[in-house]
């Protein structure tokens, strides 16, 4: 029989692939932050081993990797799930709560991972990225970064052990989980009552936006199963037409992105709420950097356009052409 790790297993895309794995007649141990989640787990099938583990307490790592490694001889794929979103103005963000978030969404999984290295060799580990990693979600930075960083670890532990254990990292776009309802809760004191209000007030509609719009998180837990049935997988996979565009996106020179980004910012917020004190936000972060753009503007398609759509869809057709070329 197989066996299968599954971090943040009680809720969205590691519960759908842990009952995807289920399914597919694997052993899986299936983590926990909340003990309220222990019983709705452990009816699911009598291959589900629940253990508590929490990304922000140490010991509870070390003990999940403790329980694990004496319960197994070996671990087929390890799939880290759990991840919570943490936003707000880099401004004035305590800096306790992004640490938390690279604690949730990063330190943790490789903490994990380590522990657990030596059962998985011939084995995957396959890290629930986001579109996020590639960074380009003004007020999300610390959800970004953390992404990010989750990317470069295990990118650079890929390399660095050779083929012992195949290391994928999967970026879904906007998902239809729960994690969107409870990053309003998590960030709710985060913008605070000043300037940056109305770009809470706009994040927290988009959250609900996400929750009833995204795709389905199947997609993500069918194409985690696809990866696992791979022989040789890619090292990336994005999920999602938005993913994909976001992709794009970041491979264009900073300036553009920067401004793209600025603009649907602007456009978006500013649709939704007050125009006004929107462009009284935003314009202070504008300014500075029009000197640098200045020269792009002369030859490209992406400055010749006012429309922000238009605008982001050349650059995003001239990234692709340079790929193919
Ligand atoms: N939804 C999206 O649009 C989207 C897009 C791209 C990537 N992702 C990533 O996909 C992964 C799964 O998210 P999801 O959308 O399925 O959200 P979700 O439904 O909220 O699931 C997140 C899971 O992580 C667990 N978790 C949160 N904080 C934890 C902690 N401190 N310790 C242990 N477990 C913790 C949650 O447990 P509790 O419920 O007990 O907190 C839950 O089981 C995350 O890494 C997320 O960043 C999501």
């Amino acid at each position: 029989m197989k066996t299968a790790v599954v971090t943040g297993a009680t809720s969205g895309i590691g519960n759908y692939v842990l009952k995807s794995l289920l399914r597919e007649g694997y052993k899986v141990f299936a983590g926990y932050r909340d003990i309220k989640h222990k019983k709705e787990l452990m009816i699911l099938s009598d291959d589900v081993i629940p253990f508590r583990i929490d990304m922000t307490k140490k010991w509870t790592i070390e003990d999940a990797i403790k329980t694990i490694s004496s319960s197994c001889e070996k671990i087929d794929v390890l799939v880290n799930a759990a991840g919570k979103v943490v936003a707000g103005p880099l401004e004035t963000l305590s800096v306790d709560k992004v640490r938390e978030q690279f604690e949730v969404n990063a330190f943790s999984h490789f903490e994990l991972a380590q522990g657990l290295f030596d059962k998985l060799d011939g084995g995957k580990i396959i890290n629930i990225s986001s579109m996020a990693s590639y960074g380009v979600f003004p007020f999300l930075a610390p959800y970004c970064a953390s992404k990010r960083t989750l990317d470069m670890m295990f990118n650079s532990l890929r390399i660095e052990t050779g083929t012992k254990v195949q290391i994928i990292s999967v970026k879904p776009g906007v998902i239809a989980t729960p994690l969107w309802e409870k990053s309003i809760d998590i960030n709710k004191d985060n913008f605070g009552a000043g300037k940056y209000k109305i770009v809470g007030d706009y994040l927290v509609a988009n959250a609900i936006r996400n929750s009833n719009s995204g795709l389905s998180p199947k997609t993500v837990a069918n194409k985690v199963m696809e990866i696992i049935k791979a022989k040789n997988p890619k090292n990336s996979y994005t999920i999602g037409l938005d993913a994909f565009c976001v992709e794009m996106l970041s491979r264009l020179p900073q300036c553009i992105i920067d401004r793209i980004v600025e603009e649907q910012l602007r456009k978006k917020v500013a649709a939704q709420l007050d125009k006004v004190l929107l462009t009284g936000v935003v314009q202070k972060t504008v300014e500075p950097e029009k000197e640098e753009s200045a020269e792009v503007e002369e030859d490209t398609v992406v400055e010749n356009s006012e429309n922000p759509d238009e605008r982001l869809e050349a650059a995003l057709q001239e990234a692709m052409a340079e790929e193919n070329s």
